[in-house]
């Protein structure tokens, strides 16, 4: 049981892992093999890379010739399809449940990884039939149902790289990723349940089809049956595809360079338009298993529940490729976590026998202001591990978590990570004794610190800036059509040291634990959800009555942070009430509603710097009442 032993000169209470969990831990002595992978890195990840299915084994494990363009396992050919579905089929996993799925309105599907690779091959063929050669990217648009999974691994097994646009966007983010991937092929959903309500992706894509024309072919699940517009010669239906000859269900994974593309996916920027993330087949691979494996001791007794979303690199690495690749079986659900009830998540937890939940602290915060009642209704012993990801987890939150849903026997793997760097990177493991709030220590083969602008370590305890001192398989390779934003945003800082910048402050206690602190750059982190002060301002500015915007996050209860927009008129026009409810409804089509501004402030002015640049953090501490700090660049 757990220990609340109060350590001095800090008011971190430490969490020990129960015998049992030490008992089933895979690692049991994270220190000794911390300092054997940072020791041999190549072979420590070497020796991981030797437990997956290589068609040929690569020549070259790590090469750093083209800093910060690294490439992992050259020469290797590798197919993660081949990892994460095909080997699973020449023993008794072609059996197991590789994914059982619940619909909002409370409909299940299952599919063993028998049945699930039927589905990918004969979907792989419908694109290759519709002309999807290997190389190409495909733009995925779906609601949380199983052929999103199902499309992402058919793009991969035919060797074409997919682009996953979260079903949570709107017309313009979704315009814009198109168009920035070229994509020739869409495929979307008539919709989606969301609670109770039916989400209008066809709509929103036709209508993004319309801004970017690149798209010639759409492919349409039917989930909802509601009605919706199909165009002549561009638009199929999922169901009708498949049942014709060319969805045969024997297709042939693709050979790919351990380099090729796997996906991109779209992530906001401190500047202008999003990045497209690129990642590989080979260090991806390798690298998402490995950590899913260790740091929630997968075994193939589990069901593994990650309550995100496809759409987002969470989902990537953590619902769909990592887990697939190690035989477990996944849970995906479609809807709300209220819907109909605040008990959704925790009848599920009982019904499924879920052993791990990974979720956000969003997702948490938001499950607690219900009360203990709801989760105390259910059964939930099945758990053994709980995890948390997306922004800082709170500790009255942690605490909640550990106590009312992992009754004190579940420790938190609060998982620091990144789209770009493809799967986690600071984490405890099983064993790791924890401290609410503290993403603890780095995964294997990587060095962390925390430094000041020139890159001198800070002080034990004080903040500095995050940076990553060594590659690791699952690092972006690139943004896509634009390696040179790829150099500027992460590696230009400390390019001295070659160290990749994180964008995010942290310290490091005395311990040697890390704490998270948030962004440093123009990012926001709204429910967990990364959005670009860009993004938002340009979408206010494209409407006729806004001359200027600029997008900051404030602190919020729920959310952790909420977006506060001020906003300058074109001249002559005056603002009001109405017109802040109908500019944030503006936000809301152009993006998502999770870009939905929470308030919108008219001014006059806004602070800007001699060169034009608006100083969002003079107007984050004017709202908080802080100090306003260096002024001096500020123009009068
Ligand atoms: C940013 C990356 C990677 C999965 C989801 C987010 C924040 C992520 C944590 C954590 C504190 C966290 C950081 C990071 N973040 N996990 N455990 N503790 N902050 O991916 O959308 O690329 O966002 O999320 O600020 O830089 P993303």
């Amino acid at each position: 049981m757990t220990t609340d032993k109060k350590k001095k000169n800090t008011n971190d209470q430490w969490y020990h892992p129960s015998r049992d969990v030490i008992e089933k831990a895979i690692i049991k002595d994270y220190e000794k093999h911390y300092q054997k992978s940072i020791k041999d890195r190549e072979g420590y990840w070497a020796e991981e890379a030797s437990k997956l299915d290589w068609f040929e084994k690569w020549d070259t494990v790590l090469d750093s010739s083209k800093k910060p363009f690294y490439k992992w396992f050259v020469g290797g050919k590798i197919n993660i399809i081949q990892n994460a579905i095909d080997r699973h089929l020449k023993n008794w996993r072609r059996n197991k449940l590789a994914l059982i799925w619940e619909g909002e309105p409370g409909d299940l599907r299952t599919f063993s990884y028998h049945a699930l690779n039927r589905e990918v091959s004969k979907f792989g063929n419908v694109l290759k039939s519709m002309g999807v050669q290997k190389g190409d990217i495909v733009t995925i648009y779906m609601p949380q149902i199983p052929e999103l999974a199902i499309a992402m691994l058919a793009c991969a097994k035919i060797g074409a790289a997919h682009s996953v646009v979260y079903g949570g966007f709107s017309v313009e983010a979704l315009a814009e990723r198109i168009e920035d991937a070229d994509s020739r092929v869409l495929i979307t959903a008539d919709g989606g349940w969301r609670r109770g309500k039916i989400t209008d992706l066809k709509s929103i894509a036709n209508e993004a089809m319309k801004r970017s024309p690149t798209i010639e072919v759409c492919i349409t699940v039917k989930r909802t049956g509601q009605d919706v517009y199909m165009e002549n010669d561009r638009d199929f239906w999922y169901h009708d595809l498949m049942t014709l000859p060319i969805a045969s269900a024997k297709c042939e994974t693709e050979v790919m360079d351990a380099e090729d593309i796997l996906f991109i996916l779209y992530t906001s920027g401190t500047t202008g338009r999003p990045k497209g993330v690129v990642h590989t087949h080979g260090g991806y691979t390798v690298y998402t298993s490995t950590t899913h494996r260790y740091v929630f001791d997968i075994t193939d007794e589990d069901r593994w529940w990650c309550a995100a979303d496809p759409g987002w690199i969470t989902g990537h690495s953590y619902i769909v490729y990592g887990p697939l690749i190690n035989g477990a079986t996944i849970l995906m659900y479609e809807g709300a976590p209220n819907h109909p009830y605040p008990n959704r998540w925790w009848l599920m937890i009982e019904k499924y026998g879920v052993t791990i939940l990974y979720t956000s602290p969003t997702a948490i915060r938001g499950l607690m202001r219900f009360g203990e009642a709801w989760p105390n209704r259910h059964d939930l012993s099945s758990l053994r591990l709980l995890g948390s990801v997306g922004e800082p987890i709170n500790p009255e939150a942690w605490r909640w978590y550990y106590r009312v849903i992992g009754k004190e026997k579940c420790p938190i793997m609060d998982t620091w990570w990144q789209t770009e760097t493809g799967g986690f990177m600071i984490t405890p493991l099983p064993v790791t004794p924890l401290k609410p709030g503290s993403a603890t220590r780095p995964f294997f083969g990587n060095e962390v610190a925390v430094v000041d602008d020139k890159g001198k370590e800070v002080k034990r305890g004080e903040e500095g800036k995050l940076v990553i001192k060594t590659p690791w398989p699952g690092m972006a390779r690139t943004i896509h059509k634009d390696p040179e934003r790829f150099q500027e945003i992460y590696w230009k800082d400390y390019e001295k040291q070659g160290w990749y910048k994180a964008g995010d402050s942290a310290r490091i206690d005395e311990d040697g634990y890390i704490w998270i602190i948030g962004r440093i750059d123009d990012v926001i982190k709204v429910s967990g959800y990364r959005l670009g002060t860009a993004e938002i301002e340009s979408a206010l500015v494209s409407h006729p009555l806004v001359s200027e915007a600029a997008a900051i996050a404030l602190p919020h209860e729920l959310k952790g942070n909420a977006i506060h927009a001020f906003v300058i008129l074109k001249a002559g026009k005056s603002g009001d009430k109405q017109l802040g409810e109908e500019l944030k409804e503006h936000v809301s089509h152009e993006l998502g509603p999770i870009a939905r501004p929470e308030e919108i402030i008219f001014s006059d002015a806004l602070p800007k710097t001699r060169s034009g640049k608006i100083m969002r953090r003079v107007l984050k501490a004017r709202a908080l009442g802080q100090d306003e700090g260096d002024l001096t660049t500020l123009e009068e």
